[in-house]
């Protein structure tokens, strides 16, 4: 290719009028010629026998005049090709940054806001540190590094006692699972990345709002999203979802159907199996992200997708949230029949994940600490979200509505209309508590007006007193 760019022309002036020009004339006139923006980087310079016969000047002339600005750096000589005019400094720099940006990733913002060390973290979606099973799990860890020797080779699926213990969990929750069928993933967020590149979905429908990382996800993948309003107060508009996905074809549905992350919504049995229908005539794969199982006593009664629909949902769960968030531990549970790929898939990205974090975890739950945090952490779940709701009535102006899980890390609190969040977020940064705007959630309209709160990462008095200034702000906000 490159032998058919054109020869790029500039002006040749003589320093001295009636003289014949120099080579350093030659030089002079491509410089200026590239200052004044008439010689393009990648532009090819005459060759030498050209501008010899046009001007009457040696050879010699010509060629120390190229040499001397390949020396300078200003043209770049390329073997049987010629002299072409290379990148300036500025250039060079807009062309890495450039390629920097190329990549598709949009922007996403961090998982609970820029919020700073000592804020009281309202709409967290974590459990509070102080009630999660460190030292318990440094035991474990220090145990398994004990077994003489580290295993060289690993499942690409993940450590099979570990997945056996997971399909034995699920299969004591009404969800029959074989552990051929677990895949363990970097946290259930490796989970809806690998369904949705293995199954190469164009299409996903998503609760409106939705995790937002999910949605982030999703788009990134290039997926293009069918949003489904769901408002927490009202229910499931069955007529309404049945419309767009029966106008856009969704390949995927992506529900969290328990606890709902950011509206504390759980799907009624009749939403399920109106979902499970429509799958079935649709088409429509099913993705069940069961995020907010086990984090309070009473919470588990309401049946998952996956327990009523079998085999037919993927299904994806997390020890992130309940155990250590830094573990990064999460798992899929899929059809027989689409293991392999999504196996095949996850390898592509990582080909297997730590062996020592997952024997770790398997060792925690084979000890039976799993059970017993679980029940402490429900505790003092129970008493927080009790004392959430207390405080909520006592400190919250008229107007005010929130969800009631009954289960998950956080509830959703609408506010009036007339309240700008974004601001309120503001002024509540201003007075040490971060409360996320929750705009990221939203792939369609903004239909609610409103915002997570956490009964799970904030202890009782901090919560009385973040939801104490809450109540002040949000009453300034509607006067
Ligand atoms: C609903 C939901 N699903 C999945 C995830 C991913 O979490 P992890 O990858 O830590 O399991 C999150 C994280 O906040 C979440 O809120």
């Amino acid at each position: 290719m490159t032998q058919h760019t054109p020869y790029h022309s500039f002006s040749i002036q003589s320093a001295a009028a009636g003289r014949r020009p120099t080579a350093m004339d030659l030089v002079e006139s491509v410089l200026r010629s590239r200052r004044e923006g008439r010689l393009p980087a990648g532009a090819r310079l005459p060759p030498v026998r050209a501008i010899e016969r046009q001007l009457g000047v040696s050879k010699n002339t010509v060629q120390s005049a190229y040499d001397e600005l390949v020396a300078r750096g200003v043209c770049v000589a390329r073997e049987r090709e010629g002299v072409f005019v290379a990148h300036d400094a500025a250039e060079r720099e807009a062309i890495v940054s450039r390629s920097a940006a190329a990549p598709r990733v949009v922007a996403t913002p961090a998982l609970s806001g820029p919020a700073p060390s000592d804020a009281i973290k309202l709409s967290s979606v974590f459990i509070d540190p102080a009630l999660l099973p460190r030292e318990r799990l440094a035991d474990c860890a220090r145990s398994v590094l004990r077994t003489p020797g580290l295993d060289a080779f690993y499942d690409p699926q993940g450590y099979a006692p570990l997945r056996a213990q997971i399909a034995e969990r699920l299969s004591a929750r009404a969800m029959a699972v074989d552990p051929s069928q677990v895949i363990i993933t970097t946290g259930s967020q490796q989970a809806l990345d690998i369904v949705v590149r293995a199954l190469a979905t164009r299409r996903v429908a998503v609760e409106d709002p939705v995790y937002s990382h999910a949605r982030f996800l999703f788009e990134n993948l290039g997926a293009t999203l069918s949003p489904l309003r769901l408002d927490p107060f009202e229910g499931i508009d069955l007529d309404g979802w049945r419309a767009v996905i029966e106008r856009d074809a969704p390949s995927l549905l992506y529900s969290i159907t328990r606890f709902q992350n950011p509206t504390g919504y759980s799907y009624q049995p009749h939403e399920l199996d109106a979902l499970l229908a429509l799958s079935e005539r649709t088409a429509m794969g099913l993705l069940e992200d069961d995020w907010g199982s086990d984090m309070l006593s009473d919470g588990d009664y309401r049946p998952t997708l996956r327990a009523l629909g079998g085999d037919n949902v993927l299904y994806a769960n997390s020890f992130t949230k309940k155990l250590l968030p830094s573990l990064r531990v999460g798992y899929l549970v899929a059809p027989r029949a689409l293991v392999p790929t999504l196996v095949a898939m996850k390898r592509l990205s990582t080909l297997g994940n730590p062996w020592l974090t997952e024997a770790v975890l398997s060792e925690f739950l084979d000890r039976g600490y799993y059970d017993t945090h679980l029940r402490a952490v429900q505790a003092a779940l129970d008493a927080r979200y009790a004392r959430c709701l207390e405080a909520l009535s006592a400190r919250m102006p008229e107007g005010c509505r929130w969800t009631l899980p009954g289960g998950g890390p956080t509830l959703w609190l609408e506010v009036p209309r007339s309240v700008d969040v974004q601001r309120l977020s503001a002024q509540m940064a201003a007075r040490g508590v971060n409360i996320e705007s929750a705009a990221a959630h939203f792939a369609g309209a903004r239909h609610l007006n409103g915002f997570r709160v956490s009964y799970a990462f904030v202890g009782e008095a901090d919560l009385d007193r973040a939801l104490t200034i809450l109540g002040n702000e949000l009453r300034e906000a509607m006067r």
